[in-house]
Protein backbone atom coordinates (compact mmCIF):
# COMPACT_ATOMS: atom_id res chain seq x y z
CA UNK A 1 0.00 0.00 0.00
CA UNK A 2 1.84 3.00 -1.30
CA UNK A 3 1.03 6.22 0.48
CA UNK A 4 1.58 10.04 -0.73
CA UNK A 5 3.00 12.91 1.27
CA UNK A 6 2.03 16.17 0.95
CA UNK A 7 3.13 19.64 1.73
CA UNK A 8 0.28 21.62 2.74
CA UNK A 9 2.36 24.22 2.17
CA UNK A 10 2.63 23.79 -1.25
CA UNK A 11 -0.99 23.03 -1.72
CA UNK A 12 -1.77 26.34 0.03
CA UNK A 13 0.66 28.62 -2.35
CA UNK A 14 -1.36 27.04 -4.81
CA UNK A 15 -4.67 28.16 -3.69
CA UNK A 16 -3.32 31.21 -2.70
CA UNK A 17 -2.07 32.17 -6.10
CA UNK A 18 -5.37 30.96 -7.97
CA UNK A 19 -7.58 33.04 -5.83
CA UNK A 20 -5.08 36.26 -5.04
CA UNK A 21 -5.72 35.94 -1.27
CA UNK A 22 -2.87 34.90 0.24
CA UNK A 23 -3.05 33.02 3.56
CA UNK A 24 -0.60 35.50 5.05
CA UNK A 25 -3.96 36.68 7.34
CA UNK A 26 -2.59 40.36 7.59
CA UNK A 27 -0.35 42.29 5.51
CA UNK A 28 3.39 41.81 6.49
CA UNK A 29 3.85 45.23 7.00
CA UNK A 30 1.38 45.49 9.56
CA UNK A 31 3.56 44.96 13.07
CA UNK A 32 1.54 42.17 14.76
CA UNK A 33 2.75 41.23 18.02
CA UNK A 34 3.78 37.88 16.78
CA UNK A 35 4.31 36.08 13.27
CA UNK A 36 3.48 32.21 13.63
CA UNK A 37 4.46 29.65 10.06
CA UNK A 38 2.81 27.04 10.34
CA UNK A 39 4.27 23.49 8.54
CA UNK A 40 2.58 20.67 7.89
CA UNK A 41 3.61 16.96 6.05
CA UNK A 42 1.03 14.68 5.73
CA UNK A 43 0.00 11.32 5.00
CA UNK A 44 -3.24 9.13 4.78
CA UNK A 45 -4.27 10.16 8.43
CA UNK A 46 -1.71 11.46 9.73
CA UNK A 47 0.54 14.35 9.54
CA UNK A 48 3.18 15.84 11.27
CA UNK A 49 3.29 19.77 11.85
CA UNK A 50 6.20 22.46 12.30
CA UNK A 51 5.38 26.05 14.07
CA UNK A 52 7.46 28.48 14.99
CA UNK A 53 6.10 32.30 16.52
CA UNK A 54 8.25 34.51 15.81
CA UNK A 55 7.64 37.35 19.06
CA UNK A 56 7.49 41.06 18.19
CA UNK A 57 6.37 42.32 21.15
CA UNK A 58 7.90 42.35 24.72
CA UNK A 59 10.00 39.54 25.66
CA UNK A 60 8.14 36.71 27.42
CA UNK A 61 9.45 34.27 30.49
CA UNK A 62 6.76 31.86 29.55
CA UNK A 63 4.40 31.93 26.32
CA UNK A 64 1.08 30.06 25.02
CA UNK A 65 0.06 29.84 21.65
CA UNK A 66 -3.36 28.90 21.09
CA UNK A 67 -5.25 27.84 17.74
CA UNK A 68 -8.55 26.19 16.88
CA UNK A 69 -9.01 23.98 13.93
CA UNK A 70 -12.30 23.92 11.37
CA UNK A 71 -11.56 19.79 10.78
CA UNK A 72 -11.15 16.48 12.83
CA UNK A 73 -7.28 17.34 13.61
CA UNK A 74 -6.06 15.52 16.73
CA UNK A 75 -2.75 16.15 17.99
CA UNK A 76 -1.39 12.71 19.58
CA UNK A 77 1.94 13.55 20.25
CA UNK A 78 4.38 16.51 20.36
CA UNK A 79 7.76 17.92 20.84
CA UNK A 80 9.43 21.36 22.60
CA UNK A 81 6.65 22.04 23.70
CA UNK A 82 3.42 21.17 26.13
CA UNK A 83 0.18 20.79 24.16
CA UNK A 84 -3.02 19.94 24.78
CA UNK A 85 -6.13 19.91 23.53
CA UNK A 86 -10.09 20.38 23.82
CA UNK A 87 -12.71 19.65 21.07
CA UNK A 88 -11.09 21.75 18.28
CA UNK A 89 -9.32 24.31 20.99
CA UNK A 90 -5.26 23.71 20.82
CA UNK A 91 -2.86 25.27 23.05
CA UNK A 92 0.43 24.81 22.90
CA UNK A 93 2.79 26.40 25.92
CA UNK A 94 6.62 26.57 26.29
CA UNK A 95 8.44 23.53 28.25
CA UNK A 96 11.15 24.42 30.44
CA UNK A 97 13.77 25.34 28.76
CA UNK A 98 12.37 27.05 25.91
CA UNK A 99 9.71 29.79 28.18
CA UNK A 100 11.98 32.86 27.14
CA UNK A 101 11.09 34.58 24.07
CA UNK A 102 12.94 38.33 23.55
CA UNK A 103 11.58 40.85 21.43
CA UNK A 104 12.60 39.64 17.93
CA UNK A 105 13.18 36.25 19.05
CA UNK A 106 11.54 33.03 18.00
CA UNK A 107 10.69 29.74 19.15
CA UNK A 108 9.89 26.34 17.21
CA UNK A 109 7.81 23.08 18.26
CA UNK A 110 6.16 20.20 16.92
CA UNK A 111 3.82 17.85 16.77
CA UNK A 112 2.22 15.02 15.43
CA UNK A 113 -1.80 14.48 14.46
CA UNK A 114 -4.35 12.66 12.90
CA UNK A 115 -6.96 13.60 10.43
CA UNK A 116 -9.26 12.54 7.77
CA UNK A 117 -10.86 14.52 5.09
CA UNK A 118 -9.11 17.98 4.48
CA UNK A 119 -6.31 19.31 6.78
CA UNK A 120 -6.69 23.43 6.68
CA UNK A 121 -4.07 25.38 8.79
CA UNK A 122 -5.73 26.58 11.18
CA UNK A 123 -7.32 30.81 9.98
CA UNK A 124 -5.78 32.66 13.15
CA UNK A 125 -3.37 32.31 15.67
CA UNK A 126 -3.41 34.20 19.24
CA UNK A 127 0.36 34.26 21.25
CA UNK A 128 -1.30 34.86 25.26
CA UNK A 129 -4.09 36.03 23.65
CA UNK A 130 -2.85 38.36 20.92
CA UNK A 131 -3.37 37.47 17.03
CA UNK A 132 -0.70 36.79 15.40
CA UNK A 133 0.09 37.22 11.57
CA UNK A 134 -0.02 33.72 9.59
CA UNK A 135 3.30 33.71 8.05
CA UNK A 136 3.17 30.02 5.57
CA UNK A 137 3.95 31.72 2.34
CA UNK A 138 6.53 29.64 0.09
CA UNK A 139 9.67 31.15 0.62
CA UNK A 140 10.62 31.68 4.26
CA UNK A 141 12.45 34.77 3.63
CA UNK A 142 14.80 35.03 6.71
CA UNK A 143 14.99 31.44 6.57
CA UNK A 144 16.98 31.39 10.05
CA UNK A 145 13.73 32.48 11.53
CA UNK A 146 14.02 29.47 14.53
CA UNK A 147 17.40 29.83 15.40
CA UNK A 148 17.13 32.67 17.68
CA UNK A 149 15.03 31.97 21.10
CA UNK A 150 16.75 28.15 21.35
CA UNK A 151 18.44 28.90 24.28
CA UNK A 152 21.05 26.01 25.63
CA UNK A 153 19.86 24.08 22.86
CA UNK A 154 22.92 24.33 20.08
CA UNK A 155 25.58 22.78 22.16
CA UNK A 156 28.45 20.67 21.07
CA UNK A 157 27.48 21.54 16.92
CA UNK A 158 30.56 22.89 16.29
CA UNK A 159 34.57 21.92 16.22
CA UNK A 160 34.04 18.12 15.92
CA UNK A 161 37.46 17.84 17.19
CA UNK A 162 39.74 14.71 16.48
CA UNK A 163 36.96 12.59 16.85
CA UNK A 164 38.47 9.15 16.70
CA UNK A 165 39.87 9.23 12.51
CA UNK A 166 36.03 8.70 11.10
CA UNK A 167 35.23 11.63 8.69
CA UNK A 168 33.39 14.47 10.53
CA UNK A 169 31.74 11.70 12.80
CA UNK A 170 31.56 12.85 16.87
CA UNK A 171 33.28 10.36 19.46
CA UNK A 172 29.56 9.69 21.02
CA UNK A 173 26.50 10.69 18.65
CA UNK A 174 24.29 10.93 21.82
CA UNK A 175 26.28 13.11 23.80
CA UNK A 176 24.86 16.91 23.69
CA UNK A 177 21.79 16.12 21.44
CA UNK A 178 18.17 14.95 21.83
CA UNK A 179 16.93 11.78 20.63
CA UNK A 180 13.87 11.25 18.63
CA UNK A 181 10.95 10.11 19.52
CA UNK A 182 8.76 8.09 17.52
CA UNK A 183 5.57 9.57 16.75
CA UNK A 184 3.47 6.11 16.07
CA UNK A 185 5.28 4.59 19.87
CA UNK A 186 4.31 8.00 20.85
CA UNK A 187 1.24 7.93 20.16
CA UNK A 188 0.58 4.30 21.19
CA UNK A 189 2.24 4.87 24.40
CA UNK A 190 -0.18 8.19 25.01
CA UNK A 191 -3.12 6.31 24.23
CA UNK A 192 -2.51 4.19 27.27
CA UNK A 193 -3.75 5.32 30.96
CA UNK A 194 -0.45 6.78 32.59
CA UNK A 195 1.35 6.32 29.53
CA UNK A 196 1.99 10.42 28.72
CA UNK A 197 3.99 9.64 31.90
CA UNK A 198 6.68 8.30 28.98
CA UNK A 199 5.31 8.53 25.57
CA UNK A 200 7.94 11.58 25.01
CA UNK A 201 10.77 9.10 25.56
CA UNK A 202 13.11 8.44 22.29
CA UNK A 203 12.59 4.43 21.06
CA UNK A 204 13.69 2.78 18.08
CA UNK A 205 12.48 2.69 14.72
CA UNK A 206 12.39 -0.77 13.50
CA UNK A 207 13.20 -1.77 9.55
CA UNK A 208 12.25 -5.18 10.45
CA UNK A 209 10.86 -6.24 6.45
CA UNK A 210 11.67 -4.73 3.06
CA UNK A 211 8.18 -3.11 2.85
CA UNK A 212 9.00 -0.99 6.40
CA UNK A 213 11.33 1.19 4.48
CA UNK A 214 8.15 2.80 2.51
CA UNK A 215 5.65 2.59 5.77
CA UNK A 216 3.09 -0.42 6.66
CA UNK A 217 -0.51 -0.45 5.82
CA UNK A 218 -0.21 3.67 5.79
CA UNK A 219 2.17 4.25 8.65
CA UNK A 220 5.63 6.23 8.51
CA UNK A 221 8.00 5.13 6.27
CA UNK A 222 11.76 5.75 6.98
CA UNK A 223 11.65 9.33 4.98
CA UNK A 224 8.57 10.24 7.21
CA UNK A 225 10.97 9.34 10.19
CA UNK A 226 13.69 10.99 8.90
CA UNK A 227 11.60 14.37 8.15
CA UNK A 228 10.28 14.18 11.33
CA UNK A 229 13.74 13.78 12.96
CA UNK A 230 14.45 17.55 10.91
CA UNK A 231 11.67 18.70 12.67
CA UNK A 232 12.61 17.53 16.42
CA UNK A 233 16.00 18.80 15.80
CA UNK A 234 15.13 22.67 15.18
CA UNK A 235 18.64 23.42 16.01
CA UNK A 236 20.65 21.94 17.90
CA UNK A 237 21.72 18.04 17.48
CA UNK A 238 19.45 14.99 16.97
CA UNK A 239 19.90 11.26 17.26
CA UNK A 240 17.63 8.86 15.19
CA UNK A 241 17.62 5.25 16.15
CA UNK A 242 17.05 2.37 13.30
CA UNK A 243 17.04 -0.53 13.90
CA UNK A 244 18.36 -2.77 10.49
CA UNK A 245 16.21 -6.31 10.93
CA UNK A 246 15.62 -8.27 7.96
CA UNK A 247 18.88 -10.66 7.38
CA UNK A 248 18.28 -13.79 5.90
CA UNK A 249 16.58 -16.78 7.39
CA UNK A 250 16.30 -13.96 10.48
CA UNK A 251 15.81 -15.90 13.88
CA UNK A 252 17.60 -19.05 13.22
CA UNK A 253 17.12 -20.55 17.18
CA UNK A 254 13.53 -19.35 17.81
CA UNK A 255 9.87 -19.07 15.82
CA UNK A 256 8.57 -15.49 17.19
CA UNK A 257 10.61 -13.54 15.10
CA UNK A 258 11.54 -15.06 11.92
CA UNK A 259 11.27 -13.03 9.02
CA UNK A 260 10.57 -12.57 5.32
CA UNK A 261 13.73 -13.69 3.73
CA UNK A 262 14.38 -17.15 3.41
CA UNK A 263 18.16 -18.54 4.62
CA UNK A 264 19.62 -18.35 0.81
CA UNK A 265 17.97 -14.77 0.04
CA UNK A 266 21.48 -12.62 0.73
CA UNK A 267 20.85 -10.66 -2.72
CA UNK A 268 17.55 -10.17 -2.11
CA UNK A 269 18.80 -8.26 1.46
CA UNK A 270 21.47 -6.59 -0.20
CA UNK A 271 19.73 -4.98 -3.06
CA UNK A 272 16.31 -4.97 -1.71
CA UNK A 273 16.56 -3.89 1.88
CA UNK A 274 20.42 -2.79 2.46
CA UNK A 275 20.43 -0.73 -0.72
CA UNK A 276 17.30 1.41 -0.41
CA UNK A 277 17.83 2.16 3.12
CA UNK A 278 21.44 3.47 2.04
CA UNK A 279 19.63 5.55 -0.78
CA UNK A 280 17.68 7.40 1.75
CA UNK A 281 20.06 7.66 4.73
CA UNK A 282 22.76 9.38 2.55
CA UNK A 283 20.21 11.69 1.39
CA UNK A 284 22.15 15.10 2.02
CA UNK A 285 18.86 16.19 3.51
CA UNK A 286 19.42 14.35 5.93
CA UNK A 287 23.06 15.15 6.80
CA UNK A 288 22.62 17.02 9.89
CA UNK A 289 20.88 14.13 11.55
CA UNK A 290 23.46 11.80 13.98
CA UNK A 291 21.86 8.29 12.09
CA UNK A 292 22.25 5.79 14.85
CA UNK A 293 21.78 2.07 13.60
CA UNK A 294 21.46 -1.35 15.07
CA UNK A 295 22.81 -3.85 13.21
CA UNK A 296 21.14 -6.91 12.81
CA UNK A 297 20.01 -8.08 16.61
CA UNK A 298 19.76 -11.96 17.29
CA UNK A 299 22.25 -13.05 14.81
CA UNK A 300 25.54 -13.40 14.80
CA UNK A 301 25.85 -14.76 18.51
CA UNK A 302 23.19 -17.42 17.54
CA UNK A 303 25.89 -18.77 14.89
CA UNK A 304 28.20 -19.45 18.24
CA UNK A 305 25.95 -20.80 20.55
CA UNK A 306 23.12 -22.39 18.97
CA UNK A 307 25.05 -24.28 16.28
CA UNK A 308 26.35 -28.05 15.77
CA UNK A 309 28.88 -29.07 19.21
CA UNK A 310 25.79 -27.20 21.43
CA UNK A 311 23.18 -28.58 23.08
CA UNK A 312 21.44 -25.74 22.15
CA UNK A 313 22.33 -26.02 18.36
CA UNK A 314 18.99 -25.61 15.74
CA UNK A 315 19.05 -26.87 12.27
CA UNK A 316 18.82 -23.75 11.23
CA UNK A 317 21.37 -22.06 12.81
CA UNK A 318 23.67 -24.45 11.44
CA UNK A 319 22.43 -24.17 7.79
CA UNK A 320 22.97 -20.17 8.66
CA UNK A 321 26.61 -20.62 9.77
CA UNK A 322 27.60 -22.85 6.68
CA UNK A 323 26.35 -20.72 4.24
CA UNK A 324 27.72 -17.01 5.86
CA UNK A 325 24.84 -15.22 4.93
CA UNK A 326 24.55 -13.77 8.13
CA UNK A 327 28.37 -12.87 8.19
CA UNK A 328 27.88 -11.75 4.99
CA UNK A 329 24.93 -9.41 5.55
CA UNK A 330 26.21 -7.85 8.36
CA UNK A 331 29.00 -6.82 6.46
CA UNK A 332 27.37 -5.46 3.60
CA UNK A 333 24.93 -3.62 5.47
CA UNK A 334 28.18 -2.36 7.90
CA UNK A 335 30.13 -1.38 4.91
CA UNK A 336 26.47 0.34 2.89
CA UNK A 337 26.14 2.28 5.79
CA UNK A 338 29.10 2.82 7.13
CA UNK A 339 30.16 4.84 4.14
CA UNK A 340 27.48 7.34 5.03
CA UNK A 341 29.01 10.34 7.06
CA UNK A 342 26.45 10.76 9.35
CA UNK A 343 25.42 7.51 9.82
CA UNK A 344 27.01 5.32 13.61
CA UNK A 345 27.06 1.65 13.53
CA UNK A 346 26.21 -0.08 16.52
CA UNK A 347 26.00 -4.11 16.31
CA UNK A 348 24.31 -6.38 18.24
CA UNK A 349 26.21 -8.13 21.04
CA UNK A 350 23.69 -10.34 22.34
CA UNK A 351 23.70 -9.72 26.53
CA UNK A 352 25.87 -11.30 29.23
CA UNK A 353 22.70 -14.34 29.79
CA UNK A 354 23.84 -15.14 26.21
CA UNK A 355 27.24 -14.48 25.63
CA UNK A 356 29.10 -14.01 28.93
CA UNK A 357 30.22 -17.72 29.35
CA UNK A 358 33.97 -18.06 28.53
CA UNK A 359 33.05 -20.33 25.92
CA UNK A 360 30.99 -17.83 23.92
CA UNK A 361 32.67 -14.34 24.93
CA UNK A 362 35.67 -14.57 23.33
CA UNK A 363 34.34 -16.58 20.51
CA UNK A 364 31.58 -13.86 19.54
CA UNK A 365 34.34 -11.48 19.38
CA UNK A 366 35.91 -12.84 16.88
CA UNK A 367 32.90 -13.80 15.02
CA UNK A 368 32.02 -9.80 15.07
CA UNK A 369 35.58 -8.93 14.00
CA UNK A 370 35.27 -11.46 11.01
CA UNK A 371 31.69 -9.97 10.22
CA UNK A 372 33.18 -6.40 9.82
CA UNK A 373 36.12 -7.34 7.73
CA UNK A 374 34.05 -9.15 5.42
CA UNK A 375 32.04 -7.82 2.05
CA UNK A 376 34.20 -4.43 2.51
CA UNK A 377 33.29 -3.69 5.56
CA UNK A 378 36.62 -2.66 7.67
CA UNK A 379 36.39 -1.66 11.45
CA UNK A 380 36.30 1.86 10.43
CA UNK A 381 32.49 1.36 9.94
CA UNK A 382 31.68 0.34 13.33
CA UNK A 383 31.00 3.19 15.70
CA UNK A 384 30.22 0.47 18.60
CA UNK A 385 28.05 -2.11 19.86
CA UNK A 386 24.37 -2.31 21.80
CA UNK A 387 23.60 -5.32 24.44
CA UNK A 388 20.46 -6.23 25.76
CA UNK A 389 18.50 -5.16 22.75
CA UNK A 390 14.76 -6.40 23.41
CA UNK A 391 15.85 -8.47 26.35
CA UNK A 392 15.00 -8.42 30.36
CA UNK A 393 19.04 -8.44 31.51
CA UNK A 394 19.24 -6.01 35.03
CA UNK A 395 21.29 -3.02 34.53
CA UNK A 396 23.34 -3.81 38.07
CA UNK A 397 22.77 -5.97 40.86
CA UNK A 398 23.76 -4.38 43.75
CA UNK A 399 23.06 -7.50 46.22
CA UNK A 400 25.68 -9.71 44.79
CA UNK A 401 28.77 -9.76 42.72
CA UNK A 402 30.71 -12.07 40.69
CA UNK A 403 33.33 -11.80 43.49
CA UNK A 404 30.76 -13.15 46.37
CA UNK A 405 31.23 -16.50 47.48
CA UNK A 406 28.32 -18.22 50.65
CA UNK A 407 30.29 -20.75 52.57
CA UNK A 408 33.35 -20.71 50.15
CA UNK A 409 30.86 -21.59 47.31
CA UNK A 410 31.47 -18.95 44.54
CA UNK A 411 27.78 -17.21 43.32
CA UNK A 412 28.97 -18.47 40.22
CA UNK A 413 28.25 -21.73 40.96
CA UNK A 414 24.34 -20.68 41.79
CA UNK A 415 21.74 -22.08 39.52
CA UNK A 416 20.89 -18.74 38.13
CA UNK A 417 24.93 -17.50 37.31
CA UNK A 418 25.75 -21.06 36.44
CA UNK A 419 29.74 -20.00 35.46
CA UNK A 420 28.26 -17.40 33.72
CA UNK A 421 31.61 -14.64 34.23
CA UNK A 422 28.91 -11.64 34.67
CA UNK A 423 25.95 -10.88 36.52
CA UNK A 424 24.08 -7.75 35.25
CA UNK A 425 24.27 -5.59 31.66
CA UNK A 426 27.05 -2.75 32.84
CA UNK A 427 29.97 -4.90 34.03
CA UNK A 428 29.60 -7.25 31.07
CA UNK A 429 29.06 -4.85 28.33
CA UNK A 430 31.88 -3.01 29.69
CA UNK A 431 34.23 -5.96 29.53
CA UNK A 432 32.96 -6.84 26.20
CA UNK A 433 34.08 -3.27 25.20
CA UNK A 434 37.53 -3.81 26.11
CA UNK A 435 37.73 -7.19 24.54
CA UNK A 436 36.44 -6.22 21.47
CA UNK A 437 38.99 -3.21 21.61
CA UNK A 438 41.61 -6.01 21.93
CA UNK A 439 40.41 -8.34 19.14
CA UNK A 440 41.06 -4.69 16.59
CA UNK A 441 37.94 -2.56 17.11
CA UNK A 442 39.13 1.21 17.50
CA UNK A 443 39.53 1.86 20.90
CA UNK A 444 37.17 4.55 20.76
CA UNK A 445 34.02 2.24 20.19
CA UNK A 446 30.85 3.07 22.86
CA UNK A 447 28.57 1.03 23.58
CA UNK A 448 24.58 1.07 24.51
CA UNK A 449 22.52 -0.72 26.42
CA UNK A 450 18.86 -1.57 25.52
CA UNK A 451 17.28 0.04 29.16
CA UNK A 452 13.76 -0.55 27.84
CA UNK A 453 12.61 -3.35 30.12
CA UNK A 454 15.11 -4.05 32.74
CA UNK A 455 13.98 -2.36 35.42
CA UNK A 456 12.53 -4.80 37.53
CA UNK A 457 10.80 -2.75 39.97
CA UNK A 458 7.47 -2.67 41.59
CA UNK A 459 7.01 -4.64 44.97
CA UNK A 460 9.10 -7.57 44.28
CA UNK A 461 12.16 -5.93 43.83
CA UNK A 462 14.34 -7.05 46.47
CA UNK A 463 15.80 -4.06 49.10
CA UNK A 464 18.75 -6.56 50.15
CA UNK A 465 21.01 -9.24 49.69
CA UNK A 466 20.01 -12.91 50.23
CA UNK A 467 20.77 -14.93 53.24
CA UNK A 468 23.89 -16.93 53.48
CA UNK A 469 22.21 -20.30 54.33
CA UNK A 470 23.35 -21.35 50.28
CA UNK A 471 24.69 -19.68 47.09
CA UNK A 472 21.24 -20.12 45.79
CA UNK A 473 19.07 -18.31 48.53
CA UNK A 474 21.97 -15.43 48.42
CA UNK A 475 21.35 -14.79 44.70
CA UNK A 476 18.05 -15.72 44.42
CA UNK A 477 17.24 -13.93 47.75
CA UNK A 478 19.08 -10.31 46.38
CA UNK A 479 18.61 -10.20 42.61
CA UNK A 480 16.79 -7.99 41.18
CA UNK A 481 16.32 -9.89 37.75
CA UNK A 482 12.93 -12.16 38.47
CA UNK A 483 13.13 -14.48 35.71
CA UNK A 484 12.76 -18.04 36.11
CA UNK A 485 15.78 -17.97 34.27
CA UNK A 486 18.19 -16.09 32.45
CA UNK A 487 17.12 -17.60 28.55
CA UNK A 488 13.69 -16.69 28.78
CA UNK A 489 13.16 -14.04 26.78
CA UNK A 490 9.68 -13.58 25.65
CA UNK A 491 7.35 -10.78 27.31
CA UNK A 492 8.36 -11.35 30.58
CA UNK A 493 6.47 -11.42 33.96
CA UNK A 494 7.20 -8.96 36.40
CA UNK A 495 9.18 -6.84 34.06
CA UNK A 496 9.29 -3.08 34.39
CA UNK A 497 10.64 -0.10 31.92
CA UNK A 498 14.14 0.40 33.29
CA UNK A 499 16.65 3.84 33.29
CA UNK A 500 15.36 6.26 30.41
CA UNK A 501 17.10 7.03 27.93
CA UNK A 502 20.25 8.93 28.84
CA UNK A 503 24.02 9.77 27.00
CA UNK A 504 27.17 9.29 28.52
CA UNK A 505 25.98 7.20 31.60
CA UNK A 506 29.27 5.08 32.49
CA UNK A 507 32.41 4.81 31.00
CA UNK A 508 32.47 3.38 28.02
CA UNK A 509 28.94 3.27 27.61
CA UNK A 510 27.85 5.98 25.07
CA UNK A 511 23.99 5.80 25.47
CA UNK A 512 21.11 3.53 27.61
CA UNK A 513 18.59 3.95 24.95
CA UNK A 514 15.08 2.31 24.32
CA UNK A 515 15.87 0.39 21.12
CA UNK A 516 12.93 -2.05 21.74
CA UNK A 517 9.37 0.08 22.30
CA UNK A 518 8.28 -0.73 25.08
CA UNK A 519 4.69 -2.46 24.78
CA UNK A 520 5.19 -3.79 21.88
CA UNK A 521 5.11 -7.67 22.13
CA UNK A 522 8.12 -10.35 21.71
CA UNK A 523 5.78 -12.81 20.44
CA UNK A 524 2.41 -14.56 19.91
CA UNK A 525 1.47 -16.82 23.40
CA UNK A 526 -0.66 -18.96 20.67
CA UNK A 527 -0.43 -19.57 17.06
CA UNK A 528 -1.51 -16.42 15.14
CA UNK A 529 -1.52 -16.38 11.38
CA UNK A 530 0.23 -13.51 10.20
CA UNK A 531 1.63 -12.12 6.92
CA UNK A 532 5.03 -11.05 8.59
CA UNK A 533 6.90 -14.63 8.23
CA UNK A 534 6.25 -14.57 11.73
CA UNK A 535 6.11 -17.81 13.80
CA UNK A 536 5.11 -19.23 16.77
CA UNK A 537 7.70 -19.84 19.53
CA UNK A 538 6.71 -21.53 22.58
CA UNK A 539 8.75 -19.78 24.45
CA UNK A 540 5.81 -16.82 24.55
CA UNK A 541 3.39 -19.38 25.83
CA UNK A 542 2.92 -19.03 29.89
CA UNK A 543 2.37 -22.78 29.81
CA UNK A 544 5.77 -24.28 28.16
CA UNK A 545 8.27 -25.86 30.01
CA UNK A 546 11.32 -24.87 28.13
CA UNK A 547 13.77 -26.45 26.44
CA UNK A 548 17.76 -26.69 26.10
CA UNK A 549 18.20 -22.98 25.64
CA UNK A 550 16.21 -21.99 28.67
CA UNK A 551 17.49 -25.16 30.48
CA UNK A 552 14.19 -26.44 30.61
CA UNK A 553 12.26 -24.28 32.64
CA UNK A 554 9.14 -22.47 32.01
CA UNK A 555 8.99 -19.96 30.15
CA UNK A 556 7.60 -16.69 32.38
CA UNK A 557 5.86 -15.47 29.72
CA UNK A 558 2.66 -13.42 29.68
CA UNK A 559 -0.20 -14.93 28.58
CA UNK A 560 -2.55 -13.27 25.39
CA UNK A 561 0.13 -11.65 23.81
CA UNK A 562 0.12 -11.05 20.01
CA UNK A 563 2.62 -11.42 17.23
CA UNK A 564 5.81 -9.95 17.80
CA UNK A 565 6.09 -6.15 17.39
CA UNK A 566 2.27 -5.96 17.69
CA UNK A 567 0.61 -3.58 20.63
CA UNK A 568 0.79 -5.50 23.14
CA UNK A 569 -1.25 -3.33 26.25
CA UNK A 570 -0.89 -5.36 29.54
CA UNK A 571 2.61 -5.42 28.77
CA UNK A 572 2.82 -1.66 28.11
CA UNK A 573 0.90 -2.00 31.59
CA UNK A 574 3.14 -3.74 33.35
CA UNK A 575 6.25 -2.54 32.39
CA UNK A 576 4.75 1.05 33.56
CA UNK A 577 3.88 -0.50 37.03
CA UNK A 578 7.42 -2.43 37.70
CA UNK A 579 9.16 0.48 36.21
CA UNK A 580 12.51 0.96 37.89
CA UNK A 581 14.03 3.79 38.48
CA UNK A 582 10.14 4.30 39.61
CA UNK A 583 7.59 6.52 37.38
CA UNK A 584 6.32 9.42 39.20
C1 LIG B 1 10.34 -7.93 17.11
C2 LIG B 1 9.55 -8.09 15.85
C3 LIG B 1 9.67 -6.91 14.94
C4 LIG B 1 9.42 -5.62 15.70
C5 LIG B 1 10.34 -5.53 16.88
C6 LIG B 1 10.11 -4.28 17.71
O1 LIG B 1 11.67 -8.20 16.90
O2 LIG B 1 9.89 -9.26 15.18
O3 LIG B 1 8.75 -7.04 13.90
O4 LIG B 1 9.56 -4.51 14.87
O5 LIG B 1 10.19 -6.65 17.71
O6 LIG B 1 8.98 -4.37 18.50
Amino acid sequence: MSRTRTSILAAMALVAGATGTALTAAPASAAAACTVDYNVNQWDSGFTADISVHNNGAAKSSWSLKWTYAGNQQVTSFWNAKISQSGANVTAANESYNGSLPTGGSVSFGFQGTYSGTNAIPASFTLDGVTCNVDNGGGDPGGGDNGGGDPGGGDNGGGDPGGGGNTGRVDNPYAGAKVYVNPEWSANAAAEPGGSRISNQPTGVWMDRIAAINGVNGGMGLRDHLDTALQQKGSGEEVIQVVVYDLPGRDCAALASNGELGPTEIDKYKTQFIDPIAAILSDPKYASLRIVTTIEIDSLPNLVTNTSGRDTATPECDVMKANGNYVKGVGYALAKLGAIPNVYNYVDAGHHGWIGWDDNFGASADLFKQAATSEGATVNDVAGFITNTANYSALKEDHFSINDSVGGTSVRQSKWVDWNQYVDELSFAQAFRQKLVSVGFNSNIGMLIDTSRNGWGGSARPAGPGPQTSVDAYVDGGRYDRRIQLGNWCNQSGAGLGERPKASPEPGIDAYVWMKPPGESDGSSSAIANDEGKGFDRMCDPTYTGNARNNNNMSGALPNAPVSGHWFSAQFQELMKNAYPPLP
